[in-house]
């Protein structure tokens, strides 16, 4: 186990996956892809994909999956994700993701896969296409985590039952074949990152996320127009509550302004009426944009550079591939599928 308590395993294999449904927020930012970087350190094997099978599931615009795909990789590279020392590619790149999920189907009750409240999330969300792609969604899930043999798996909140269902095919499998898979651990990312309505920020809502590649003007401009306060201080004159009433710019202000000192100072100054929301959200998108404006520079580099991302994606589907191979010679083998 890790000295400073987090979880990880010495020699941990971490993996992480995001559907190709839109473009990276600064709430994936700061919830997930700061992480991934902070985990490539030496001994760490680090796995992050685009899931574009599972972004199937719910979208139909090929030329748009495409794009985004290549996008969302820019992202990941230009935040501080290297293909040196993370391996990363697309699903697809890797066909014995889904010949795995075809054997672990074999072994998946279906009755559970459509009581998991992942599926019903989904349904309730497209009611007009419930293929069959969402039902076998985690099984799929629990093919990208146990191929590579992933021990950590970062993830939200809303992906736990998935998680738990991985855990579960490779125990079962476990004990009905013999000792094939590593049971990973997930590891949640608990910060809740507001979007500008107060909610926590999701990919496509209006007027909720920050799209990481907005110049920071248009985002100055959303917060100023659009950034939930305390509704109930009318004038910069009264006190305001920033802990309890302001719903988006303070939170925010917790997680990205640097130091506590500074964080209870705009508390205070909001408390005792000395600083207006104005100001205040000022304040906050400076913050951002201490934060975004380096990745900004980094990715404005790599717009023009699809030829470089796609090689990326290729040079990381082959070791992907060998790794999820070997797992899966493994469970044909334990299934009784090969050709003596
Ligand atoms: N379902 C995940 C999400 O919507 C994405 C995903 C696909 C994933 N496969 C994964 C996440 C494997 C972690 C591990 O966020
Ligand atoms: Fe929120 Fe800041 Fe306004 Fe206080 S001053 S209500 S913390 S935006």
């Amino acid at each position: 186990m890790c000295k400073g308590g987090c979880g990880m395993k010495s020699k941990s294999v971490i993996l992480s996956g995001i559907r190709a449904t839109g473009r990276l927020h600064f709430g994936n930012f700061l919830g997930a892809v700061q992480n991934f970087v902070k985990f490539q350190q030496p001994g760490n094997t680090c796995l992050y994909f685009i899931a574009d099978w599972h972004t199937l599931t719910t979208f139909q615009d090929p030329k748009e999956l495409r794009g985004n795909l290549i996008e969302i990789v820019k992202d990941y590279i230009a935040a501080g994700l290297d293909p040196e020392r993370s391996i990363i590619y697309a699903q697809s790149s890797v066909p014995e993701i889904a010949e795995l999920c075809l054997y672990l189907s074999m072994i998946q009750p279906f009755g559970d896969l459509v009581r998991i409240p992942t599926f019903k999330d989904l349904i309730r969300k497209n009611p007009n296409n419930v293929n069959l792609g969402i039902v076998t969604y985690p099984v799929l899930m629990a093919a990208d985590i146990l191929g590579p043999r992933a021990t950590l798996v970062p993830v939200g909140e809303d992906q736990i039952p998935n998680i738990e269902l991985a855990q579960s095919l490779a125990r079962k499998f476990n004990n009905h074949f013999g000792d094939t898979f590593v049971i990973p651990d997930m590891m949640m990312q608990m910060i809740r990152v507001p979007g500008l309505d107060g909610n926590k920020m999701g990919k496509s809502e209006a007027d909720n996320a920050i799209d990481v590649n907005s110049p920071i003007s248009v985002i100055r401009e959303r917060y100023l127009k659009k950034g939930i306060t305390d509704i109930e201080r009318k004038r910069a004159k009264d006190p305001g509550d920033p802990y309890n009433r302001c719903q988006s710019v303070y939170p925010l202000h917790e997680l990205i302004t640097i130091g506590e000192a500074e964080t209870r100072t705009i508390a205070t100054a909001c408390l005792e009426a000395r600083i207006g929301c104005v100001e205040c959200k000022h304040r906050l998108v400076d913050g951002i944009d201490k934060i975004l404006g380096p990745f900004q520079e980094a990715r404005a580099k790599l717009a023009d550079k699809n030829d470089q991302i796609r090689e990326i994606l290729h040079e990381g589907g082959k070791k992907a591939r060998v790794l999820v191979r070997e797992t899966t010679m493994v469970v044909r083998e334990k299934m009784g599928i090969v050709i003596h």
